[in-house]
């Protein structure tokens, strides 16, 4: 296969990131297969050919159902909301063709698990947008856990906390659980249940102590299209309409290797505007990253005489080293957000072409065990008692 053309669905924010990445990834990776942005879609107001100009694709379309069919397109890239996440992944699969879906892999479990069967069924090749994987201080650590440097890991703290969605942002589709299913649990718990899974190597078994709150219990209906950020340029409509999801979740977790958890999602943590981290302590040392100071990540080696230890700061952009920099800028030459999506797109076109990642890529299988523990915190909430995640399915 030397070429694949792909078609993406959804012109808003990740729209963008994914134009961007399918467009600079032949020009910073060795791409075993040449991907050719073929169609995007977007709905009729959205002026989707404006953005097809714009972003490089070559042909511009208002009906999903004809494009996943096509039979010229390769590869589906699936960008739009939660909801419309399992009709176009399923119709793609049964046409044969490959889909790389954004995250959370639906906003159902039901839809989940149901993508993940059909995966597995058509032996469809599948991709989940969970980005930070490429971010190279994250798939570090990963290697730095693989090499034994934490010991056996105790504790595991990871948060999400962004701090956008005040009384002014209006009734998008992330605060209705019909299109997103759930709030910042499904929007940012996500991530850092995938991202500890990657890192730690090791399964949620166990999740309980969860907590769930709607703060802002209604917002105003909007007028307009989305304009390529999570809340940007979307005026209220008039009148008012309920908020369904929550606002923020927060939850405890055991780890399959002995390591006990707390995650936290918010998206009106006031003053965090993006902090998406965790933190790692084990027997030999700990491990602490934080996304808004991405090309670090803070080590901590308690193998070394007491007197000298203390958190040091790596720079994560050493090409020799450290995974992904190599293909971009010389050492503290800084990489950014869109950095881990064309990271991503190379790993993709590589998986393509039959060749492994560079790390290992979440498929619907995986993106469904990130999925089934999203579930069990809710359940946890709901009935406040431990969840097994074997009673999750
Ligand atoms: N990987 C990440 O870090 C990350 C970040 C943000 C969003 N996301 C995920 O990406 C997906 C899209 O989020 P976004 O922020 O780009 O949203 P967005 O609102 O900016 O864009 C969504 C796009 O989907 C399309 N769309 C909207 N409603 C539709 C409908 N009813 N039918 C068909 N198409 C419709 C439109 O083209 C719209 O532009 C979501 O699943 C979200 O969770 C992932």
């Amino acid at each position: 296969m030397a070429s694949i053309n792909v078609a993406l669905l959804g012109v808003g924010f990740m729209g963008r990131a994914h134009s961007n990445a399918w467009g600079q990834v032949g020009k910073f990776f060795p791409a075993p297969v040449t991907p050719v942005m073929h169609t995007v879609f977007g709905q009729e107001a959205e002026k989707p050919e404006a953005f097809a100009a714009n972003w490089g694709w070559k042909h511009a379309a208002t009906d999903w159902q004809a494009v996943v069919k096509d039979p010229q397109i390769g590869l589906v890239d699936v960008a739009t909301p939660n909801f419309m996440h399992a009709p176009p992944a399923r119709a793609a699969m049964e046409a044969g063709k490959a889909v790389a879906c954004e995250k959370p892999i639906a906003g159902t479990l039901s839809d989940a698990r149901e993508m993940a069967q059909t995966a597995r069924k058509l032996q469809a090749k599948t991709f989940v947008w969970y980005n930070y994987r490429r971010c190279p201080a994250v798939a570090f650590a990963r290697q730095l856990v693989q090499e034994g440097k934490l010991g056996t890991i105790r504790h595991v703290r990871a948060l999400y906390l962004q701090d956008w969605a005040d009384e002014n942002v209006p009734l998008l589709w992330r605060f209705e659980k019909q299109w997103a299913g759930s709030g910042a649990h499904g929007d940012l718990n996500a991530h850092i249940v995938d991202m500890t899974r990657f890192v730690t190597g090791q399964e949620i078994t166990e999740v309980s102590g969860a907590i769930a709150e709607t703060f802002i219990k209604e917002r105003t209906i909007p007028a307009g299209a989305a304009t390529g950020g999570i809340a940007e340029g979307r005026k209220g409509g008039g009148g008012k309409g309920p908020v369904t999801v929550d606002d923020t979740v927060l939850f405890l977790a055991r780890f399959s290797g002995g390591a006990v958890a707390s995650f936290e999602a918010a998206r009106q943590a006031t003053g965090n505007l993006n902090r998406n981290g965790f933190e790692l302590n084990g027997t030999k040392g700990s491990l602490r990253f934080n996304f808004e100071r991405m090309n670090e990540l803070e080590y901590y080696d308690a193998t070394l005489p007491r007197g000298v230890q203390g958190w040091s700061t790596l720079m994560c952009t050493h090409g020799a080293d450290h995974p992904y920099v190599g293909n971009w800028w010389p050492d503290a030459h800084l990489i950014g957000y869109e950095h881990g999506f064309t990271n991503m797109a190379s790993d993709i076109l590589k998986v393509l072409a039959g060749q492994p990642p560079l790390v290992p890529i979440p498929d619907f299988e995986d993106a469904y065990q990130t999925q089934r523990v999203l579930e069990a915190a809710l359940l946890s909430a709901q009935e406040c008692r431990a969840i097994k995640l074997e009673e999750v399915k």
